[in-house]
């Protein structure tokens, strides 16, 4: 029926001047997505239902719906498009009205429901009368611009409950909104609002509102719109309103045309993890992220292993005076970054720009642990460098005395302020300085810093597989990379 699919007014409309295009966020769905991203949906076996499309276009979203949903038992169809733009809106009637007749000859009434108008003007003003009907489905790709503070567009997001920086998030949380209880969502959008910090209320709104049922990436970056070159990095995500949250679909594919289409299932929790206050949705796309991901040894969170991780207390600049390049009779050896070794710490440094050792006093007493063994992270690297999570070991073999500072770029896990049982402290070491682990993190944090939150958020193996790794590193005379990947790798 849906032979020649492919919609008019699009070539036309990609002619139309950049600008514009631009500022309406007006990039159109490949067809071959629009039709995977109709296919998510459930068809419930209902005779009549409603579609929410918000930012149509020219509709080729609604037009792959109804190539789905276009067929017995259904005996109606009611459509419901908002499109701004009147260039193109004309184009979305004349599809919608071509694809309603065709479907009216097979005994399907389509109803479709043109609203030349802003989508979130329009939509919040129905929502808060209570003057919309609930939708069945919403399928998107909607607009992507900031939305400053005081514009109108987040004014009126505010009035619904919705707080967020962008158009697409904006269109996203209004669609919910719009949909009935057990009501369906498809929509293609940046991946930005997984970890974006400004993304977090957004977030919190649909992990309180609905479930996510699947999340499809594409592999290699950008070319799901590569007719249109937008630079930015999509899935597509499928959300089912006011259901519990179960088990997540997790799908990739190359490109559109899906030919290398995976997927797997992973629970919840290895999205977004209940100790993260910020809510991140953790996708899992590498091979490798999807093997720790879903790998039985990788499970673990530092409070199941009983060990904890700090920033390093001493910010140096609020104890000047009682930094010293040498122990002298009053000091205990102080660490930075600049003292990583090859495997343990290297101390006292030479020559060193900042300061080896920090005096005793009441001052600064609380800020000392006491000697033993702790696995030391690196906070800051450069954009350029190879790694982000770069650890070392310290041993009281290490250091003279009881008490040992940790600088403030430095990370430290301990247990209770004490140290670690050593195979324990290594075998942490060795997980952390994988490739592996490395993927991982980058893949969930777009920064160059790794803070103490971060390295909370990170799965581990099990007690007895790190102080398993840690023997075996005992003869290690460095944290070879290739050898701890080979290792490492034979754990998944
Ligand atoms: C990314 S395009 C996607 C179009 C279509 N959904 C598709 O998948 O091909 C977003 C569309 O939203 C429209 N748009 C932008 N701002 C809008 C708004 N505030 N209300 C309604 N539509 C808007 C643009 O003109 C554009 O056609």
């Amino acid at each position: 029926m849906f032979a020649q699919i492919d919609i008019s007014g699009r070539e036309k409309v990609q002619q139309l001047d950049q600008a514009k295009r631009a500022d309406l966020g007006q990039f159109f769905t490949p067809f071959r997505i629009a039709r995977f991203m109709a296919s998510l949906f459930q068809d419930q076996g209902q005779t009549k239902i409603r579609l929410l499309d918000a930012g149509a276009g020219v509709g080729s979203l609604t037009v792959a719906f109804l190539e789905k949903f276009g067929k017995p038992p259904r005996q109606q169809i009611d459509l419901l498009a908002y499109e701004l733009d009147r260039a193109v809106s004309s184009s979305l009637k004349a599809n919608l009205s071509e694809h309603a007749i065709h479907l009216m000859e097979t005994g399907i009434r389509v109803i479709p429901e043109i609203v030349e108008g802003d989508f979130i003007q329009e939509g919040v003003i129905s929502y808060m009368f209570g003057r919309h009907k609930p939708a069945d489905y919403a399928i998107l790709n909607p607009p992507y611009r900031k939305i400053n503070s005081d514009s109108t567009h987040r004014r009126l997001l505010r009035k619904v409950g919705v707080e967020t920086v962008n158009l697409y998030s904006g269109f996203v949380a209004l669609a919910v909104l719009l949909l009935k209880d057990g009501g369906e969502l498809v929509a293609i959008i940046p991946r930005s609002f997984c970890n974006g910090l400004y993304y977090r209320p957004f977030r919190e709104f649909l992990l309180s509102k609905t479930a996510i049922r699947q999340i499809h990436i594409f592999d290699s970056r950008n070319k799901a719109f590569k007719d249109d070159g937008v630079l930015q990095e999509n899935i597509i995500i499928h959300l089912v309103k006011n259901i519990p949250q179960g088990e997540v679909k997790i799908s990739a594919s190359t490109d559109d045309d899906f030919r290398d289409y995976h997927e797997f299932t992973l629970p919840f929790g290895r999205i977004v993890s209940d100790a993260d206050p910020e809510k991140f949705i953790h996708i899992p796309s590498a091979k490798i992220d999807q093997q720790i991901a879903s790998s039985e040894n990788f499970i673990y969170s530092l409070t199941d292993l009983g060990v904890e991780v700090s920033t390093g207390p001493v910010v140096d600049f609020r104890v000047k005076d009682f930094l010293q390049q040498e122990l002298g009779i009053d000091g205990a050896p102080l660490l930075y970054p600049a003292h990583f070794g090859q495997k343990n710490v290297d101390w006292p440094k030479l020559n060193f720009k900042k300061s080896n050792a920090l005096r005793i006093a009441p001052e600064t007493r609380k800020q000392f642990f006491p000697t033993g063994c702790y696995t030391l992270v690196r906070r800051f690297s450069a954009k350029e460098e190879k790694r982000r999570i770069v650890a070392r070991i310290v041993t009281p073999a290490d250091l003279p005395g009881e008490l040992v500072g940790f600088e403030n770029h430095l990370n430290v896990f301990h247990q209770g302020k004490k140290g670690l049982q050593e195979e324990m402290a290594l075998g942490l070491a060795v997980y952390l300085n994988s490739t592996m682990i490395d993927n991982y993190f980058r893949q969930f944090n777009g920064h160059t810093q790794v803070n103490a939150t971060d390295l909370r958020l990170l799965k581990y193996p099990s007690k007895k597989v790190l102080i398993d790794l840690g023997k075996w590193a005992t003869t290690l005379s460095n944290f070879d990379q290739a050898i701890i990947d080979a290792k490492i790798d034979s754990l998944l």
